[in-house]
């Protein structure tokens, strides 16, 4: 059952798409009595807006997405608020999305669980038993919000439903079904920011083929562009681009461009000019295109929030998809503003202003953070405006108070007008920023992180947390953007990253050379790569799942067992799927790993020459060791899992000779979802083989 708590006039954010139904609608002091009579107390005025209720000392909270923390996210502070942010240390409250959807959970009482969704388009507090240990505090500038409250309405016709997952499908149905890629984006992904020409490109993918390390597409960073311009190809670098990507998809190799926020301002350049001409651009509150500094220099920023502009963005991927390309990555989008033509006047003022003769502890800091401070500021997200037509009115919305829906409104772009370009067949599509709403149109990347050990473990914990808010097409840049990458720490990255539906190795300009085949012994990585595409029948089948029935690919273990209360503590094993669990090793030089085993399970180890171990474990604490060139997973009893033979991409996989592992001495079978791998249309009771007894 969903409830829905209006208070003043929210803004339109397009994050959901059920009507809830007048009787559960409760509008300002009626959703305040509401709301209190839940012990929740609500706090509308003109300074802003608060919504607290109590936590018992047992009770566990989940969501927010994209997040620092635990799986459990209490004991700290976040803040919905998408951020250019590469530094993701401990500290950090706010990351490139949005994910405003919690779960209060009190394992003593399953059935008293709660989803919140707060629909609210800009910054967002959540302070989850940090200011005082025993209360949520959920509080925002201004009152204008809409609160979903999901209660479980448990399923008896869905095997082993719980208030959990019931919630979370609840949420999903109200959000909408998510996107889905096509099959040959689950493949492995190679990416470096820093490939120049169609020869490094050539390099990439030959250099694999000689490896026999497996690889579906290559993305293009930034310098495929001539200068930086969107849907511009540079002719010296990339001298016939349809050509290249003809002939690497003949082979089973996609190429994926990324397409940047920021139009380069430049007479000439058509893209700018139709922009300007047609008003597609934000602007300024005197009517003037506000300016941005980003990677070509000054732009100008779409107005993701007009839906002409939205069309006409979204309709330029043609000249790509044209070049056979079919796929893409939209980036900068929260978005990311290096400079702004006032921003920069007013460092250069204040650094001209500084008195150099004697600069103490307190000037010189100030001194210090000068520069820093003209990237990403709040005065320009204050500088500029959207035009936005709601209820039947069209008027200016200052960036600010919408940031958050702007990356969400640029994959809208893209992803509504691929679907017009591309009929019937799945575009690849992921994006850096997002809220919620946008899961419909496209998966996203969890930005730029480093070659940390922490990270790896970060990304572990955020995966089921972004499944529940709808992202289910994600993963981290594999092996780390930031820093030099150890080769056991690219190994162990990708050893979870086999499980991801986005796989992708991606890396900064400046760090070490990270692709695999530039490590010693590279047919460790191959023996790791191949398990993805051994994996891959099943590991589509359960995303596509996933995906239609509204459910989690990834999930905590206590979504699966919510009454062991070791489960409920546990951030480093995820179940996927409704057959696996997965236990990845994150730490360095590390034999193996402690798993804890909820049920009597299968370990099913892939070993270097292909062949698969298989050894049946008892509920309870376990040392599993995992060599660097293994892959270990755990089948609960009673479940198969298919798999195939490698092969060197998904094109040339084996679809049909497949064979079962898991507990095959029982009466399991296997319900494989197969299609195409690229047709829109997905029907989940007529395309599933039964494998197994
Ligand atoms: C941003 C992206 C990163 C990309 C770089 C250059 O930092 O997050 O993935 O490589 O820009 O385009």
């Amino acid at each position: 059952m969903i409830k829905k708590f209006i208070f003043g006039k929210p803004f339109e954010t397009d994050a959901t798409v059920l009507q809830i139904a007048k009787e559960n609608q409760f509008v300002q002091n009626e959703a305040v009595e509401e709301l209190k009579a839940q012990n929740c107390e609500v706090l509308c005025s003109e300074s802003g807006f608060s919504f607290e209720c109590k936590l018992k000392e047992e009770t566990i909270v989940y969501g927010l997405g994209q997040a620092m923390g635990n799986i459990n996210k209490r004991g700290r502070t976040y803040t919905s608020y998408c951020s250019d942010d590469p530094s993701h240390t401990e500290n950090k409250e706010s990351l490139y999305g949005a994910h405003n959807f919690i779960i209060i959970y009190n394992p003593s009482d399953i059935n008293s669980s709660k989803g919140f969704f707060f629909d609210y388009p800009t910054r967002i507090t959540f302070d989850i038993g940090y200011t005082k240990i025993d209360k949520l505090k959920v509080s925002c500038k201004t009152s204008d919000i809409a609160i979903f409250e999901i209660l479980p309405e448990l399923n008896s016709s869905i095997k082993n439903d719980n208030p959990l997952k019931n919630i979370v499908t609840q949420f999903r149905n109200l959000i909408g079904q998510s996107y889905i890629a096509p099959r040959w984006a689950l493949g492995f992904m190679q990416s470096r920011w820093g490939y120049r020409t169609e020869q490094d490109i050539r390099t990439v993918y030959e250099s694999y083929k000689k490896a026999g390390i497996p690889l579906d597409s290559i993305c293009l960073d930034i310098d495929y562009m001539k200068d930086y311009k969107d849907f511009t190809v540079d002719s010296e670098r990339f001298s016939d681009l349809k050509k290249f990507s003809d002939e690497l998809k003949a082979d089973g190799v996609r190429l994926v461009p990324i397409i940047d926020a920021g139009v380069k301002i430049e007479d000439g350049y058509d893209v700018y000019e139709e922009g300007v001409k047609n008003d597609f651009f934000c602007k300024k509150q005197d009517g003037k295109n506000f300016v941005a500094g980003v990677w070509p220099g000054r732009t100008h920023f779409p107005d993701f929030m007009k839906q002409e502009s939205r069309e006409w963005f979204g309709q330029k991927y043609k000249i790509l998809t044209d070049m056979g390309i079919e796929g893409f990555w939209n980036d900068m989008n929260e978005p990311a503003i290096f400079y702004s033509d006032e921003g920069l006047e007013e460092v250069i003022k204040r650094i001209k202003a500084v008195d150099t003769s004697n600069l103490d502890i307190n000037s010189f800091f100030s001194f210090k953070d000068i520069v820093l401070a003209v990237s990403n500021s709040q005065d320009d997200y204050n500088r500029f405006y959207h035009e936005v037509t709601q209820d039947g009115k069209t008027y200016k919305v200052k960036h600010n108070d919408i940031h958050n829906l702007y990356g969400y409104n640029m994959t809208r772009s893209a992803g509504e007008e691929l679907a017009k370009i591309r009929d019937g067949k799945r575009t690849l599509l992921f994006s850096r920023s997002s809220y919620i709403g946008m899961h419909r149109y496209g998966g996203i990347w969890t930005g730029d992180n480093c070659s940390w050990w922490e990270h790896l473990a970060l990304e572990i914990r955020m995966m089921p947390s972004l499944n529940m808010c709808g992202f289910l097409y994600t993963g981290a840049d594999i092996g780390g953007f930031g820093c030099n990458v150890s080769r056991d720490l690219l190994l162990r990255w990708l050893a979870f990253g086999v499980f991801t539906p986005l796989m992708r190795n991606h890396s900064a300009i400046g760090t070490r050379d990270q692709e695999c085949y530039q490590f010693e012994n590279s047919e460790d990585f191959k023996s790791v790569v191949n398990v993805r595409y051994r994996l891959l029948p099943y590991l589509y089948s359960e995303y596509i799942k996933a995906s239609v029935k509204n459910e989690m690919y990834f999930k905590p273990l206590s979504f699966e067992y919510p009454t062991d209360s070791r489960c409920l503590e546990i951030n480093d094993q995820l179940i996927l799927g409704n057959e696996i669990m997965i236990a990845p090793v994150y730490t360095q030089n590390a034999k193996g790993r402690m798993v804890y085993l909820p049920q009597d399970m299968i370990l099913v180890r892939f070993m270097p020459d292909g062949k698969i171990i298989q050894e049946k474990i008892s509920a309870g604490d376990h040392y599993i060791e995992v060599p660097l060139n293994e892959v270990v997973m755990f089948v609960k009893l009673g479940c198969v899992v298919p798999v195939t033979k490698p092969a060197l991409n998904s094109d040339k996989l084996d679809y049909d000779n497949l064979t079962l592992v898991g507990d095959i001495a029982s009466e399991a079978s296997y319900s494989l979802y197969f299609d195409d791998g690229y047709t829109t249309k997905i029907d989940l009771d007529r395309n599933i083989k039964i494998l197994g007894k």
